[in-house]
């Protein structure tokens, strides 16, 4: 009930903008045993559920591509925000003027597409202050660099908490975010968001990564790591803003499993700057993340779901901050109904 809850009545950050630059663009993403699409539908991004509307196949069986919104069983196609049935004649006893697809409803934030089945607020009122800020940062990306999505063999919250928690980095993430040296967070909190900014300590990295922000064009200034956390499910982080990447851990149906996805987008290049040559940057970017994400994988799918309790923060360090307080949201939202 609680997943349900989280999933129904907030917004998530599903996608950037230029993630579906061209008409048939598309990516599936799945939460509680449903798909849920965002779509290139002629110019217009769209988000719904998957479902044909005439017997329930699955539009989509990729994670993304770029296919018309037509189904393989019987044909029915949704285009330019109309449903074309082929064979209408032979539908005469339907109500065909009833059918409708599963949309959701969208908001965008900049250009952060946001999604909601019932959302309980608005988006502005879900994201507070923060608003501004992504809204800044979705105008400095430009494209996906890499798509990066398994299963991850915990719950969520245990994933969630994992990317609130700095205190696990030197232990964890020894050669790859361990190399940063990164200070003690500067957290601030937004409503049920957090956002933590830390400084980069090792002298020669911090050298490397302001030349390499020479080359990038941005509004937004990120001087060493941040890390913003959108209640419940949605995670950004960026190295300087020379790229972000974008997590979702959305619920599974099944214990002990969570949808991880993460994204890997783009900041927007300076002018004169030719894409190829920083194609090499992105690409170890990816792969330094892929392990970052092995690495706190490895470790959440140690943990149990049994033995966690969202109302016991006994035992939280001060840099174990941000979980307190995303514990204090579950106990919020538990205690709110019906879960
Ligand atoms: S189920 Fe999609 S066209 Fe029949
Ligand atoms: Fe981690």
């Amino acid at each position: 009930m609680m997943n349900k809850k989280l999933r129904d009545h907030y917004w998530h950050l599903l996608c950037h903008r230029s993630e579906l630059p061209q008409p048939g663009d598309f990516l599936r993403l799945q939460w509680l045993g449903q798909d849920i699409v965002a779509a290139n539908d002629a110019g217009e991004i769209i988000v719904f559920d998957n479902l044909c509307p005439h017997r329930g196949a699955r539009f989509f069986d990729a994670e993304y591509g770029n296919a018309p919104i037509s189904c393989a069983y019987h044909g029915w196609t949704f285009q330019a925000g109309t449903l074309l049935i082929p064979s209408r004649e032979k539908y005469q006893a339907c109500e065909l003027s009833k059918v409708s697809m599963g949309m959701l409803k969208t908001e965008w934030c900049g250009d952060f597409l946001f999604a909601s089945v019932k959302p309980a607020q608005t988006l502005d009122m879900q994201l507070g202050e923060l608003s501004q800020q992504l809204a800044s940062i979705s105008m400095d990306i430009n494209g996906r660099a890499d798509w990066n999505a398994y299963t991850y063999e915990c719950d969520w919250k245990i994933a969630i908490e994992n990317g609130l928690d700095s205190l696990h980095t030197p232990y964890v993430h020894t050669d790859t975010l361990g190399r940063l040296s990164l200070s003690d967070p500067d957290n601030v909190y937004i409503a049920d968001n957090s956002t933590a900014s830390f400084q980069i300590t090792d002298a020669s990295v911090a050298k490397k990564l302001r030349s390499a922000a020479r080359l990038f064009s941005r509004t937004e200034p990120i001087d060493g790591y941040i890390s913003i956390y959108l209640f419940p499910f949605t995670m950004l982080t960026s190295t300087c803003g020379l790229s972000y990447s974008l997590q979702n851990f959305f619920p599974s149906a099944q214990e002990q499993k969570t949808h991880f996805y993460s994204r890997l987008l783009k900041t927007s290049l300076r002018a004169g700057v030719p894409a190829v040559s920083m194609d090499h940057f992105f690409l170890s970017t990816a792969e330094v993340n892929r392990q970052v994400f092995r690495e706190d994988h490895h470790i959440c799918s140690r943990i149990p779901i049994q033995g966690y309790d969202w109302n016991d923060v006994s035992r939280l360090s001060v840099d174990e901050e941000k979980i307190i307080h995303f514990r204090k949201s579950l106990q919020r939202v538990a205690s709110a109904g019906d879960v």
